[in-house]
């Protein structure tokens, strides 16, 4: 079972309870950070709320949904150890945690349909890291990413 913290804004609010039911329905634990309603919030203080608690708990995953997915993905992943990826369809969802072992998925709701929801979120949900040379990839986005000489795209 692994643990999933959901958080959107009010353009992402009308599909959270929809997400939260394909999660618990793939065997797995969710916590909705909020918001409760559907008024107008920002986007950065509920992509925070979200990083923060993937951060403190180690192994799990965060789900944010905006409007389009952009501010949700922007505001996480200026948080160091944060690598939210912006998924559109299932093959983006899949890559994303072979290769770049996304802990953070991000979508808009004004983007895609609840099928499709249903295919990212599953196909996030499911899929595992592949490590390998992928692993020294992320280390290097951990490390920052800076690109001095001895980054070899
Ligand atoms: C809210 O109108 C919208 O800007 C927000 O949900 C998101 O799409 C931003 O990237």
């Amino acid at each position: 079972m692994k643990k999933f913290y959901i958080a959107t804004d009010h353009a992402g609010y009308a599909v959270k309870e929809y997400v939260k039911e394909i999660v618990r329905e793939l065997g797995h634990e969710i916590v909705d950070l909020g918001p409760q309603n559907a008024d107008r919030v920002d986007y950065p203080d509920f992509a925070k709320k979200c990083t923060e608690a993937v951060l403190s708990d180690k192994g799990s995953f965060g789900i944010l949904i905006c409007g389009t997915g952009i501010g949700m993905s922007i505001a996480a992943n200026k948080v160091s150890g944060i690598r939210a990826a912006l998924c559109h369809d299932h093959y983006t969802a899949k890559l994303t945690r072979q290769h770049n072992d996304a802990n953070v998925l991000c979508f808009g709701e004004r983007v895609v349909g609840k099928g499709v929801i249903a295919d990212i979120v599953e196909a996030f949900a499911t899929t595992e890291f592949e490590g390998g040379r992928h692993a020294t990839r992320v280390a290097k986005l951990e490390a920052g990413c800076s690109f001095g000489s001895d980054f070899d795209a």
